[in-house]
């Protein structure tokens, strides 16, 4: 929407007495943010007029110009986020998308939820680059125009030390441009970081849940924690006010270290259990039994996707060093980090060694190609490196997911929705998620469409019990992570 229509629709919303709000970046996170926002109601009345803004090129445009037509910029099988972002553009119209930076003049509070990548080589962690100058860059932006005395509030996953050291510099920077003395009026800014989850809860995943506040000052966490309260669940989740904005970065960072290192860890019992002969999903299973200590046991699984687990505990290793200068190798969490990003190689493995390294021209099935079921978010997922690898060896790969049409991270892999012609005499077929989407047709389809000497990839236990006896009578070799019981009982 152009600029002059959002600013007499922020100022007619600021006359009916709505908060105006800016979510910047309208990603993953600002979508869900953004949707949440809007559906925020008090006293009958909609508490909040939205302006979802992202950058003037072309992606950027076109997630503007999606939500400007009512539609979410980002997919999710969440089916109330189509019909919120819709409601919200269309009926109660109080969110609009811009590419204008102006836009930001217009709000009370500016929710930042821009990305910040971390860049490396695969097979190492040592050398990373993290653009920190564009976060600052954006933080100066939002200074540049906000303003004094609005709220900022950052979602985004940060190293640690990046607010107080970069981004609350650069807000200065920005404020001191538009000749604010920022002595005497500092800019409120408050680290809120994000845990929504895409997915079927991904709405209710930012604002049903618990969620976490830290501020630059006093005055900063205060204005943050009244901004949550007006649209969190605080009743049922109640807010958790960390110390200072470096604790709620490293609180998100350590959230996330945790769990990919928690996934890394049963890689290697899931190659001793290969060994010995028995059924690590079973074992796995048995010790969940013990509620409160062992029940997020991970179960084997083809590796670790999304933008997420793949790089914050580097991070929090970059902010060490970078921004504090402290020399903290914290090697548990990065050696996770290396062993999920292996994971996938076994299978790679397990195709070579099946057709003996004659890989050329063998024609591979990717079945799923997101990072977890029920997504489309296609950063950073194990079948890209399992894709790409088989790629290098000269196999024709083709993929099957129900919910991408376009693999922009691998478009040299075409994507159809349609899993029969993918499957249909296929060489070898790695099953890379276990979405339920096809769970209750996979078996059935491989067992159809596969002939003598292929090989089929199952790292989550989703098909061996159903096709182990018929693909061993029809030479057809089934490999799945974790599960010695089957490699055993089919070598009888
Ligand atoms: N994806 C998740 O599930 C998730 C969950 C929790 C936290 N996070 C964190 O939240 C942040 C955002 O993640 P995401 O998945 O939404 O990323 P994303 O890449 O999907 O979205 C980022 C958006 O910000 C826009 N953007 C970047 N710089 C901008 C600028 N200067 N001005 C305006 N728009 C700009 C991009 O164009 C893009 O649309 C990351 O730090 C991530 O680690 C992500």
């Amino acid at each position: 929407m152009d600029f002059s229509s959002i600013e007499s629709r922020a100022r007619a919303a600021k006359a009916a007495g709505q908060e105006v709000v800016l979510v910047l970046g309208l990603g993953f996170v600002g979508t869900a943010v953004a949707g949440n926002l809007a559906r925020a109601e008090g006293a009958s009345k909609r508490l909040f007029f939205v302006i979802g803004l992202d950058r003037d090129d072309e992606p950027g445009r076109a997630k503007v110009a999606r939500l400007d037509q009512g539609s979410s910029p980002t997919y999710a099988n969440d089916p109330s986020l189509e019909r919120v972002i819709h409601e919200a553009c269309t009926v109660s119209k109080n969110l609009v998308g811009s590419n204008d930076p102006r836009s930001i003049g217009l709000a009370d509070i500016v929710v930042s939820c821009i990305n910040l990548d971390v860049q490396r080589d695969a097979g190492q962690v040592d050398k990373l680059v993290v653009p920190t100058e564009g976060y600052a860059a954006a933080m100066r932006m939002v200074g540049a125009h906000m303003r004094p005395g609005t709220l900022v509030t950052v979602e985004s996953t940060l190293p640690i030390g990046l607010c107080d050291r970069v981004l609350y510099p650069a807000l200065c920077e920005g404020q001191k441009k538009q000749g604010v003395d920022v002595a005497k009026n500092p800019p409120k800014l408050a680290y809120c970081y994000e845990r929504v989850m895409p997915g079927p809860d991904y709405l209710d995943s930012v604002n049903n849940f618990w969620r976490a506040y830290a501020g630059m000052d006093a005055a900063s966490a205060d204005a943050a924690r009244d901004f949550l309260a007006k649209y969190v669940n605080i009743e049922k989740f109640p807010l958790w006010r960390h110390k200072s904005t470096r604790a709620a970065e490293m609180a998100k960072l350590l959230e996330n270290s945790y769990r990919a290192t928690n996934i890394a860890f049963i890689e290697e019992w899931a190659k001793l259990a290969e060994g010995a002969g028995v059924d690590l999903f079973d074992i796995v299973k048995s010790v969940r039994m013990r509620k409160g200590t062992h029940d997020n046991m991970m179960l084997p699984g083809l590796g670790v996707g999304g933008y997420c687990l793949t790089k914050d505990a580097l991070l929090a290793k970059y902010g060490a060093e970078k921004l504090l200068g402290l020399d903290i190798a914290m090697p548990f969490s990065r050696s996770a980090i290396l062993t999920n990003e292996a994971m996938p190689m076994r299978a790679v493995r397990w195709v070579e060694e099946h057709f003996k390294g004659a890989l050329a021209g063998r024609k591979v099935a990717l079945v799923g190609v997101t990072y977890r079921p029920g997504v489309n978010d296609t950063r950073s997922t194990p079948s890209e490196i399992v894709g790409r690898a088989l790629m290098a060896k000269g196999c024709k790969v083709a993929a099957y997911d129900p919910l991408v049409s376009h693999w922009d991270e691998c478009p040299e892999i075409a994507v159809a929705q349609n899993p029969q012609p993918v499957v249909h005499g296929a060489d070898a077929v790695i099953i890379c998620l276990p979405d339920p989407l096809y769970r209750p047709f996979l078996a059935e389809l491989l067992k159809k469409e596969l002939s003598s000497g292929a090989i089929v990839i199952d790292p989550w236990n989703m098909v061996v019990d159903a096709c182990a006896a018929d693909f061993v009578r029809r030479d057809i070799t089934l490999k799945v992570y974790g599960r010695g019981d089957y490699e055993r009982a089919s070598a009888r």
